[in-house]
């Protein structure tokens, strides 16, 4: 099996060197945990590094987090979107009309197809739920998603908002049985912590490790331990 490298120091450590290829990891957490750093460091180190093209779709967030992150951790994306190895879309849930998701299913594989990407970050699988108030659809749309996007070659990740509690993985309860992998985000303050719940087809960590957000980017403690007690419910 290939391997993708995340781009995020000792994350590759906890996963047997990266994610696998062509998989759809969901990366939950509550407000703040660093959910779109982590995403949008994924897409510079595959592009800036590998010459990978990269994908990222914000559904809800405005540009205005993206710019400050870009130029806090200095991020120049400027040439890479030149070069056809980045491209940021905005899509907007609420102005656009609702039950149509195959069709902004559609829209999110054809940007894919247009740079051939072979990265993709939607930011969040959450907000898909302002296009589909229906579950069951919600879940067939997502798993179509998921699908087509393996048929690309394209490694995903999906964030998800949850409550932030230590064991919610995700919204809809069906999100993380989708995808191929679900990494958790904690914030107990002062402490970050990051934990691997499923990554199919590895034996990975199961520890709690801490992970910060420092002015070179996002990284995680593959040595250090925090315990599972110590996260809130
Ligand atoms: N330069 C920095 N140095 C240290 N920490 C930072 C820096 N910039 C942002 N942060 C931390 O990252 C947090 C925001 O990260 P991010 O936007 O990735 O979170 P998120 O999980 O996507 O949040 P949301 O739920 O709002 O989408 C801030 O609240 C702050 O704690
Ligand atoms: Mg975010």
């Amino acid at each position: 099996m290939n391997r993708v490298p995340s781009g995020i120091p000792g994350l590759d450590d906890l996963i047997e060197g990266g994610f696998p290829e062509s998989s759809s990891v969901l990366l939950s957490g509550g407000a703040g945990t660093g959910k779109s750093i982590f995403c949008m460091q994924y897409l510079y180190y595959g592009a800036k590094t590998l010459n990978e093209p990269g994908v990222y779709i914000t559904l809800e967030e405005g540009p205005h987090n993206l710019w400050w992150n870009t130029q806090r951790f200095k991020w120049d994306l400027l040439p890479l979107e030149q070069k056809n190895l980045l491209r940021i879309y905005k899509f907007e849930p609420a102005k656009d009309n609702r039950d149509d998701l195959e069709e902004q299913t559609a829209r999110i594989i054809e940007k894919a197809k247009s740079i051939n990407a072979k990265r993709l970050v939607i930011d969040s699988i959450t907000a898909f739920s302002f296009w589909m108030n229906d579950p069951a659809k919600l879940r067939y749309s997502v798993y179509l998603l998921i699908e087509e996007l393996r048929k690309l070659k394209c490694t995903s990740i999906l964030t998800c908002e949850t409550d932030g509690g230590k064991n919610s993985v995700s919204r809809f309860g069906v999100e993380e049985f989708l995808s191929d992998g679900v990494i958790q985000l904690h914030f107990v303050p002062p402490h970050r912590s990051i934990i691997v719940r499923k990554m199919r087809g590895t034996n990975h960590d199961k520890r709690v490790h801490p992970w910060e957000i420092t002015e070179q980017g996002v990284s995680v403690n593959a040595q250090e331990e925090i315990l599972w007690e110590s996260l809130k419910d």
